[in-house]
């Protein structure tokens, strides 16, 4: 049976991220480890900080930190906030961990000697005052296009026009505001990806058949345009560095590797952190290195599928070593905010540690998964929320447990009730649950995120019609045996519902489960035949009434939400 590897996107150190960036990676990665686990397989969840780069030092330096102080205060707090929504990593690492270093060195290494990698002088701007290279987005001066006077190197962030640093009026290095800069000669590494190309093609060929169209059809338009080879290396105090031993002079003056270079390779050296931390039962290369009961499965947003479905499998398959290549790319469009793009500068949108101070974490899993941007775009608006938290959630699921349980209790005590066998009502929703079952596990086996939600709700929703159909609180009055067995079947329906939704709602679903106590609970799914017959909680078996389980949002709180987060009045006709 295949090993299941999963990795999400490693979310980049420079801030903390916004729901959109959630949805389109860690989250959906999380409901297919946890579902995978919970069916028995063996599954593996990577994730990590994407540390290095030139947004990281200008972010440590806004806090005024040193860039190594910074990240690791940022990828904390990234991990506490992951951990806030019950994301079940095996590890998450940093792409600035040891491991990662070595291992890019050695891809890097390894390209070199199979011929990929060529040093070629490039023009570049230099700072005297500064001491160093400046990438693009370190210089700023006046935009040649529309006079805005703080146009970055790379793009004018007001007229949204890409330059060349020496395009700018009046440029000067944003470090310093030194305008003493000169365009200076210097070495760069070169990834000869056009030497690639027919070997990226046949292995999509080979790889990319099952893909979803939005990464197949991103693939196929990059290579259509052709791989261009690529500089490699910057000039960045922080960053792994080039080998000395196979570029002294190189990693004499300082380069580092380009992050978009060391990234992908922390999937596996975060497998390697993840292994060095217990390394007597752990092993990271039986999962990355002729691998072949492995299927790995990627989770990301559409931006990153170039990097992923070509650039990092041309890097793999240049190092002329069998490392594990991507099996399955599962991408995702955007999650928008009333129609808008959500904006870190403007602050628009909901970030992800305010979305856990408003409200617990279940409540946005359920509806973000539910409404995941997979075949188009989706937009967040906090009354589509409103209106689904309070229906989904507190109404067909919360309700349901809470009326079902307190009822029992007052009439029957704090045992399952015993009553009648299961007649033909019973069966009948037996036959029904068992279907809706089998219908959401193949939405989650084919990564179906939004029909998988569908389904689940359609078995929360057939728990209600039985309880409505039965009324147990009229049966009571005339046939008490009846009714018990109504409970009874409910409470079944509960325990059922609490193993079930787990990938989507894993709190809310620890909280089911306890509500009886079971002798042996070990929460592995459910089989189509304990679906048909629904006896997981004999007559008997001791329960307590959970808290109520979500929480309606009234009025008053979406007009406060409204206030704090801004509603959709920017964008409202
Ligand atoms: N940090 C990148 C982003 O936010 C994603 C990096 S994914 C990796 O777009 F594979 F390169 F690590
Ligand atoms: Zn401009």
């Amino acid at each position: 049976m295949a090993r299941h590897l999963i990795t999400s996107a490693l979310p980049y150190i420079n801030g903390i991220k916004h729901l959109g960036n959630m949805v389109g990676s860690m989250l959906p990665a999380d409901v297919y480890a946890r579902f995978l686990r919970q069916t028995g397989r063996e599954a593996l969840y990577i994730c990590a900080t994407d540390e290095h780069g030139t947004p990281a030092e200008l972010a440590a330096k806004e806090a005024g930190l040193p860039v190594d102080t910074f990240c690791a205060q940022q990828h904390d707090a990234q991990k506490a906030i992951y951990d806030g929504f019950g994301l079940s990593f095996d590890y998450f690492g940093r792409s600035s961990s040891p491991e990662n270093r070595e291992i890019t060195q050695h891809f890097a290494r390894q390209l070199q000697k199979n011929g990929f990698i060529e040093e070629r002088a490039i023009r570049q701007v230099y700072s005297l005052a500064d001491g160093r290279f400046l990438p693009d987005r370190y210089i700023v001066g006046t935009c040649p296009h529309c006079g805005y006077d703080k146009a970055r190197g790379d793009q004018c962030e007001n007229c949204t026009r890409v330059l060349d640093p020496t395009d700018l009026i009046d440029a000067r290095s944003a470090i310093s505001g030194s305008s003493d800069l000169e365009v200076r000669e210097t070495k760069h590494l070169f990834l000869l990806q056009s030497k690639l190309q027919g070997e990226v093609e046949a292995w999509i060929d080979e790889h990319g058949k099952d893909w979803p169209v939005l990464a197949s059809s991103i693939a196929r338009k990059w290579l259509t345009e052709g791989l261009n080879d690529r500089a490699i290396t910057r000039d960045l105090d922080w960053g792994v560095p080039v080998p000395a031993d196979t570029w002294p002079e190189l990693a004499a003056e300082g380069k580092v590797f380009y992050v978009w270079f060391d990234a992908p390779v922390e999937y596996i050296g975060a497998t390697k952190e993840w292994a060095d931390q217990d390394p007597a039962n752990r092993d990271w290369k039986s999962w990355w290195y002729e691998a072949e009961d492995v299927r790995y499965t990627q989770f990301m947003a559409k931006d990153n599928v170039p990097f992923h479905t070509v650039m990092f499998p041309a890097t793999e398959l240049g190092t002329r070593e069998p490392w594990k290549t991507v099996d399955y790319v599962k991408a995702f469009n955007w999650l928008t905010y009333y129609g808008g793009k959500f904006s870190t500068s403007q602050k628009r949108g909901i970030f992800t540690d305010a979305a856990l101070e408003v409200l617990p974490a279940d409540y946005w899993r359920y509806f973000l998964i539910a409404n995941a941007p997979e075949s188009d775009d989706s937009s967040f608006t906090w009354e589509h929320f409103a209106a689904t938290v309070n229906k989904d959630l507190a109404d067909t699921l919360g309700n349901f447990v809470n009326r079902v349980l307190s009822f029992s209790r007052k009439r029957f005590g704090d045992e399952v009730p015993a009553g009648l066998e299961e007649g033909e009502a019973e069966a009948q929703l037996g036959h029904q649950i068992a279907e809706l079952l089998a219908e959401y596990e193949r939405h989650m086996e084919e990564l179906q995120f939004r029909k998988a939600a569908q389904a689940l709700r359609a078995l929360w929703s057939a728990g209600n019609s039985y309880l409505e159909t039965k009324a147990p609180w009229l049966e009571i009055k005339t046939n008490p045996e009846g009714a018990a067995l109504t409970l009874r079947t409910a409470m079944n329906l509960i325990h059922l519902y609490a193993i079930v939704s787990e990938p989507f709602i894993p709190a809310s679903a620890a909280a089911m489960r306890s509500a009886f106590q079971l002798e042996a609970d070990n929460a592995t799914w459910v089989t189509q035949d304990e679906a048909r017959s629904l006896t997981f909680v004999p007559a008997g078996t001791p329960f307590t009434v959970p808290p109520v389980l979500f929480a309606k949002i009234t009025e008053d709180d979406l007009a406060a939400y409204r206030e704090r987060f801004g509603g959709g009045e920017e964008t409202a006709v």
